[in-house]
């Protein structure tokens, strides 16, 4: 039997974007049947141990997902063993990972949005305020990355 996947989203903070692609991840397999791990974590620890930012718990619980529980936490050099997938909100995050990593010698890491048909960054929410575009771009590349990880199409 294979092993399960285990996917990890990073940002910087982990109080906006990355949490919010986690529990949207969650969803599309709670709904499609995908046999995935995730959790999700930012590169800096200046947000460690703080909920997810109300505006972003606010805009998932208007799509009926919770994010109940979740607390900031810091990506450390054992996730980069632990995940398959390391997928970050922006190229920025990647250099920071590879930094304290010295690379990306297995080649795990990539970028939400390069699993679409429009590669980009996600815009920070915290300093745009837009948490509208970002749930719509986190759910786009959720979308994207769960039919790259299964093959399937899943319903939107
Ligand atoms: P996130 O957003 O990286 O999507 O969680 C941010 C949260 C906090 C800060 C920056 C971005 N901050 O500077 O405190």
């Amino acid at each position: 039997m294979s092993k399960k996947k285990k996917i990890m989203f990073v940002c910087l903070g982990n109080i906006c974007r990355s949490p919010m692609a986690e529990f949207i991840f969650k969803k599309i397999c709670a709904d499609n049947g995908g046999d995935f791990e995730a959790a999700s974590s930012g590169t800096s620890s200046e947000e460690y141990g703080n909920p997810v930012y109300p505006p972003a718990a606010a805009i998932l619980a208007r799509h009926s997902i919770s994010c109940r529980g979740k607390r900031a936490v810091q990506f450390t050099a054992k996730d980069y063993d632990d995940y398959d997938y390391i997928v970050c909100m922006e190229s920025r995050h990647i250099r920071s990972l590879e930094r304290m990593l010295g690379g990306d010698p297995r080649h795990r890491i990539y970028r939400l949005l390069d699993f679409t048909d429009n590669p980009r960054d996600i815009a920070d929410p915290w300093y745009t305020g837009d948490f509208e575009t970002a749930y719509n771009e986190i759910y786009e590349g959720c979308h994207a990355l769960y039919e790259h990880l299964t093959g399937e199409e899943t319903s939107k």
